[in-house]
């Protein structure tokens, strides 16, 4: 079966099985096109709460698989790679953070939705990176824990000065790899375009940027903008995804090191495995998991209204 066969094969399984599938944006181009729903990791568990579908497969990470649970309960939901972690989700777990509340008992707990769904049972709110200045403004506490990234955190500190915001030494490596220099010369080699970032990217690159947003930020200011030249600081493939959307437009990424080997774990293949009865994992999470996550979710969504 070459792609164009395997991808039908897929469409017509999907329908047979009542499967929705989501795809993170980070995703190849071949698994966006037989996607029902593409975006950004809580978009996409928001969307798949809405569809008449009872089964749900993520082509992404497992922090966002949980998510999805989360929201669907009574939803059977598939990670469609097992092996597809988020290396700033594992970075901190119930119990370190645990011992760090204990030192810091008058701080509320902010997560990144980059977390695991144990780790969310013991947060007071859950954020988005389109969401973080938003819900950390409105949260009545001024003193806040930000986990696990201290970029994303730093990015929220500057533009909520009234909050004593405390940092843990947590990221993405993939992002946070990329430095000032690297930006700058981007910058000097396409002095027409602009440096649209991700927050997760350390604070010296996102000082160099016209535009610091979530994925999905990045790539609706791309493609309403008048410009028609950008430098991409986040995962490879927006810069590619912005390319096939805009072909009148130039889209470089801002450093080839920005590729997510977890993101790009997921295969057609095991799509279709996941389809066929022989690939994937079942998410499962006990009652109290479910309860508690679920809470820091709900204030998620009442803050960020
Ligand atoms: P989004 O929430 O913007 O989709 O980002 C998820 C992520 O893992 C970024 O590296
Ligand atoms: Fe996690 Fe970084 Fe990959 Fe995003 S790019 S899924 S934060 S490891």
């Amino acid at each position: 079966m070459n792609i164009a066969q395997l991808q039908q094969e897929i469409i017509r399984l999907k329908k047979e099985k009542d499967v929705c599938i989501l795809a993170h944006s980070y995703q190849a181009r071949e698994i966006c096109e037989i996607a029902d729903y593409t975006g950004d990791s809580y978009k996409l568990s928001v969307d798949a709460s809405k569809v008449d579908q009872k089964n749900i497969l993520m082509c992404g990470v497992r922090f966002m698989a949980e998510t999805c649970k989360l929201l669907s309960p009574d939803k059977r939901v598939i990670l469609a790679q097992p092996l597809a972690g988020c290396e700033m989700a594992d970075q901190m777990d119930r119990e370190l953070i645990g011992a760090v509340k204990e030192q810091y008992p008058d701080y509320a707990v902010v997560a990144y939705i980059n977390t695991t769904a144990d780790l969310k049972t013991i947060c007071d709110v859950c954020v988005t990176s389109s969401s973080a200045v938003q819900i950390v403004n409105r949260m009545e506490d001024k003193n806040i824990l930000f986990i696990p990234d201290c970029n994303l955190g730093s990015f929220v500190a500057k533009q909520c000065p009234d909050k004593n915001i405390k940092l843990l030494n947590g990221g993405c490596p993939i992002h946070a790899a990329v430095t000032a220099e690297e930006a700058k010369k981007a910058k000097a080699l396409y002095p027409d375009a602009e440096l649209l970032v991700h927050p997760e990217c350390v604070p010296e690159v996102c000082a160099e940027a016209d535009y610091i947003g979530s994925t999905s930020g990045i790539m609706n200011y791309a493609v309403k903008s008048d410009k028609k030249e950008f430098i991409i600081g986040t995962e490879i493939s927006i810069a590619e995804h912005l390319q096939y959307m805009c072909p009148d437009k130039v889209f470089h990424p801002l450093s080839l090191k920005l590729i997510c080997s977890n993101m790009k774990a997921t295969t057609l293949m095991d799509v279709y495995n996941c389809l066929t009865g022989n690939g994937g994992e079942d998410i499962e999470l006990d009652e109290a998991t479910l309860r508690d996550a679920k809470k820091c979710i709900n204030e998620m969504i009442r803050l960020g209204e």
